[in-house]
C-alpha cells in the first residue's frame, strides 16, 4: 500500500488546519437583515424568527450601532407597513418609515453602508411584489413604482438599493432613475435568482406580506431552474446590476457557484428566514448545536462562491468571529 499521501497530516491540529483552510468567513462579508416599525422604543418579537424583532427607528438605529461596532458589512431594510393599499402608495413615500430610517441611521454613523429592500409586498393589501391588475401581476407598471421607490430611498441616503420584487426590465429602469436624480454613486444589489421558496413563510410572518391570493411562481423562478439563473444574471448585469444574488441560499448552493464561475461581478446570497428558522427550532428542541450550525451553513455558502452574506445571523456570528481568531475551527 503507497501511502506516500496523507491528506490527514495537514489535519492534525488545529493551526495546520487552519493554515490550509480555503475558505474564510468575516464579519464584513455578513449583511443583517433589519424590519422598521413606526413607533419609539419598539422591539416587537417575531414569533416566526426567534431573536429576531420589528424594530422601531430609535431602536434600530441602535442595533446598526451594535452591527457596526461588530464590523458586519451593511444593513438590509424592510419596511413593515399597517397602511397597505392596492398601489403601494407608502412604498414611495419621501417621507416614509424607510427613508426616515435611513435619515437617522446616516446621522449616527455616515459611513455604514444601509441597504434598502425595493418591492411592494410589504405595502399592498393583497401581498405581491407588484400591482395586481385582474388576475395578474403586472410588470411594467409595476417597474414604475419600483423606480419612484428606490429614488425615495436614494434621496435619503441609501448606498445599495435591493430590488428584490422579480419583475423583467427593473434593474435597468432603476439604474436609469437614479442617473436621471443625480445619484449615479448609487449601487443596485439584484435579486437575480430569486426562487419561488417555502423557505421565506418566517419572513412574511414578519411583514404581514403573505399573498392574500396566488402564489408568486410567475415572477419568482422554478426551483427546478440553474440554466435560467444565467439568462437572469446576463440581463441583470447588461442592465447594470452592482452585485447580483442568489437567494435562497442552502438549498441553491450549486446556482451560486455557477454564476462565480460564469461572472466576475460580486455575488450574494442570502441566507434566508426559513433556513435560519429551521437551525434556531433544531436548536430549540436540542437536536442541534445552533453556533455551530450556523458557522457551518454561512462557511459553505461562502465556500459555494459567494462573496456576501444575507443573514440574520450576522451579529451573533460576527461575535463568534471576533472571539476566535481562527475563523471556523
Ligand atoms: C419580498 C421579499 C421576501 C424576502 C425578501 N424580500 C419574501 C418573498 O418574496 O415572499 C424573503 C426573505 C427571507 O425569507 O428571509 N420582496
Amino acid at each position: 500500500m503507497d501511502l506516500t499521501h496523507r491528506p490527514r497530516r495537514l489535519r492534525r491540529n488545529a493551526p495546520i488546519r487552519s493554515l490550509v483552510r480555503e475558505t474564510l468567513l468575516a464579519p464584513q462579508q455578513l449583511i443583517y437583515p433589519l424590519f422598521v416599525t413606526e413607533g419609539k422604543g419598539l422591539r416587537e418579537p417575531i414569533s416566526t424568527m426567534p431573536g429576531q424583532h420589528r424594530l422601531s427607528v430609535d431602536e434600530l438605529v441602535k442595533e446598526c450601532q451594535m452591527a457596526y461596532e461588530l464590523g458586519i458589512g451593511a444593513v438590509n431594510l424592510f419596511g413593515y407597513s399597517t397602511e397597505k393599499d392596492d398601489k403601494a402608495t407608502n412604498a414611495y413615500d419621501p417621507q416614509g418609515l424607510v427613508p426616515r430610517t435611513i435619515r437617522a441611521i446616516k446621522a449616527a454613523l455616515p459611513d455604514f453602508c444601509v441597504q434598502t429592500d425595493v418591492a411592494l409586498d410589504p405595502y399592498t393589501i393583497h401581498g405581491h411584489d407588484g400591482l395586481v391588475v385582474g388576475e395578474e401581476i403586472v410588470n411594467d407598471k409595476t417597474v414604475e413604482v419600483l423606480c419612484k421607490m428606490a429614488v425615495s430611498h436614494a434621496e435619503a441616503g441609501a448606498d445599495w438599493i435591493a430590488p428584490s420584487d422579480m419583475m423583467d426590465g427593473r434593474v435597468g429602469a432603476i439604474r436609469e432613475a437614479l442617473d436621471a436624480s443625480g445619484f449615479e454613486q448609487v449601487s443596485i444589489l439584484a435579486y437575480t435568482a430569486k426562487y419561488a421558496s417555502c423557505f421565506y413563510g418566517p419572513f412574511r410572518g414578519a411583514l404581514d406580506s403573505t399573498p392574500k391570493k396566488g402564489d408568486k411562481k410567475t415572477y419568482q423562478m422554478d426551483p427546478a431552474n440553474w440554466r435560467e439563473a444565467l439568462r437572469e444574471a446576463d440581463l441583470d448585469i447588461y442592465e447594470g446590476a452592482d452585485v447580483i444574488m442568489v437567494k435562497p441560499a442552502l438549498g441553491y448552493l450549486d446556482v451560486i457557484t455557477r454564476l462565480r464561475e460564469a461572472f466576475d461581478v460580486p455575488i450574494a446570497a442570502y441566507n434566508v428566514s426559513g433556513e435560519y428558522a429551521m437551525i434556531c427550532a433544531a436548536a430549540e428542541k436540542g437536536w442541534i448545536d445552533q453556533e455551530r450550525a450556523m458557522m457551518e451553513a454561512l462557511l459553505s455558502i461562502r465556500r459555494a462562491g459567494a462573496d456576501m452574506i444575507l443573514t440574520y445571523f450576522a451579529p451573533a456570528a460576527a461575535r463568534r468571529l471576533q472571539q476566535h481568531t481562527i475563523s471556523f475551527s
